[in-house]
């Protein structure tokens, strides 16, 4: 399969937000509702990046997504800062190499100066500690625990902060 391009998405159309939502269903915690989603729209600091797969044209059935994959962000320009709130593949494409393809043009985006004018200084995030294929994509991109915060997502359900810096 090949993916073409990361785009970025400032007002997710009704098709593409509902194909996110079904990938975000397979995220093991912290799964938004549909109230979560419709406040990105609202909110000019969220920037969300969807993967692609150009193969699969199903305009003959009226639904224009393509969309295989999603990372979303929360920006803190003050800060240089930005959230990695989430990030999903497809649940049947998983294990293939998308979710570095799509970590890595985000990486790439916001802490790559010639395409942000060096903008963005650290990329944070929150991940399950039991989400073991998670940890291990984020520490492949050299993101480092800073600690282990008990019972962030709910009573024995525990995450890792995590923190790349340029
Ligand atoms: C986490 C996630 C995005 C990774 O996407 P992916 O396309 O499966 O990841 P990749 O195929 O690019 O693999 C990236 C790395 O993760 C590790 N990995 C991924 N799946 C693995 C598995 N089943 N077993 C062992 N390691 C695995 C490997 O280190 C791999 O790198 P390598 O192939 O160079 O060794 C995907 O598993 C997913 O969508 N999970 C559900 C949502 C989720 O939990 N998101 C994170 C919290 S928000």
């Amino acid at each position: 399969m090949e993916v073409r391009k990361i785009k970025v998405v400032k007002v997710v159309e009704e098709v593409e937000l509902k194909e996110i939502k079904e990938i975000d269903k397979e995220i093991s915690v912290g799964s938004w509702s549909d109230q979560n989603w419709s406040s990105i729209n609202l909110n000019a600091n969220y920037q969300l990046f969807v993967l692609e797969d150009p193969s699969l044209d199903h305009n003959h059935n009226q639904v224009k997504s393509k969309i295989v994959g999603f990372a979303l962000f929360l920006e803190s320009k003050e800060e240089r800062l930005v959230h990695l709130l989430k990030i999903a593949i497809r649940g049947e494409l998983q294990t293939k190499g998308l979710g570095t393809k799509l970590l890595k043009s985000t990486i790439d985006y916001y802490m790559n100066e010639d395409e942000r004018d060096g903008k963005f200084d650290k990329i944070y995030l929150e991940v399950e500690t039991e989400n073991k294929e998670a940890i291990l994509l984020y520490k492949k991109f050299n993101f480092k625990t800073l600690h282990k915060c008990n019972h962030f997502y709910g009573t024995n359900i525990h995450a890792y902060k995590m923190l790349l810096t340029r």
